[in-house]
């Protein structure tokens, strides 16, 4: 598998934070190019779900997650709400693929409904447009009508649907186990090479395994 050149990464207000940075983390290990975007309620979550203070501005987050995770110089770029001049804001130049983990179901809505009122509900505005690989990865329990509904509308327009939903047939030892195995399935709809955990079929232990920060 080879990796794509350039993935566009957003944050938003959902619980699941971990998948989010552990995905930023292989990204990176991954030597992808990453455009990186959060949302204030995700920094909020951050907070309450971690103890994690995200940076507000872009530059200081990009040197926040470039320390780390050990992010090579121009590797790493961090973009605002309503940088409306990053090249994401455009189908002229969109990243490789994008993917939004967590994903609130405000975003979800937003998204299906085509508002484009932020960076991030633009960008993946124009992925579908261009059809371009866009994962998404939902978080709320339970869904109701409108949340399944979004949700359809956005895979009947090419977005792949993605929950957080690890499978315990690899007997986890840990959330890190179970944490790895989302986004694991993440990383292979972005065409990422990784070897985070074992495939079905294949031996127990990875041989490359990649270290937490
Ligand atoms: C601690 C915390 C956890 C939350 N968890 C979820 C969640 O799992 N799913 C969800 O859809 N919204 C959740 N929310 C609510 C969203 O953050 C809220 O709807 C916000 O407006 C989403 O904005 P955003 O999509 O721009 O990030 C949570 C909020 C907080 C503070």
């Amino acid at each position: 598998m080879s990796s794509p050149r350039t993935i566009s990464l957003a944050f938003t207000g959902a619980s699941g934070l971990p998948y989010g940075l552990r995905l930023l983390e292989c990204l990176l290990a991954a030597q992808a190019r990453v455009y990186l975007l959060y949302s204030p309620a995700a920094q909020v979550v951050a907070r309450q779900e971690l103890d994690l203070t995200l940076p507000t501005q872009p530059h200081a987050a990009a040197s926040f997650f470039a320390e780390r995770y050990g992010a090579r110089p121009g590797q790493l770029t961090v973009f605002g709400r309503e940088d409306w001049l990053a090249p994401i804001a455009s189908g002229s130049n969109p990243a490789d693929a994008m993917a939004i983990c967590p994903c609130s179901m405000g975003t979800i809505g937003a998204i299906a409904s085509g508002l484009a009122d932020n960076l991030i509900e633009r960008a993946a505005d124009v992925m579908l447009k261009e059809r371009r690989a866009l994962v998404l990865v939902p978080r709320e329990t339970p869904l109701s009508a409108i949340h399944l509904e979004n949700l359809l509308k956005l895979a009947r327009a090419g977005a792949v649907i993605l929950p957080p939903s690890p499978g315990f047939y690899t007997h986890p030892e840990g959330i890190s186990d179970l944490v790895d195995f989302v986004v694991a399935r993440i990383l292979d709809q972005l065409g990422v090479a990784h070897a985070l955990s074992p495939r079905w079929g294949e031996a127990r232990v990875a041989p490359q395994k990649i270290e937490r920060a």
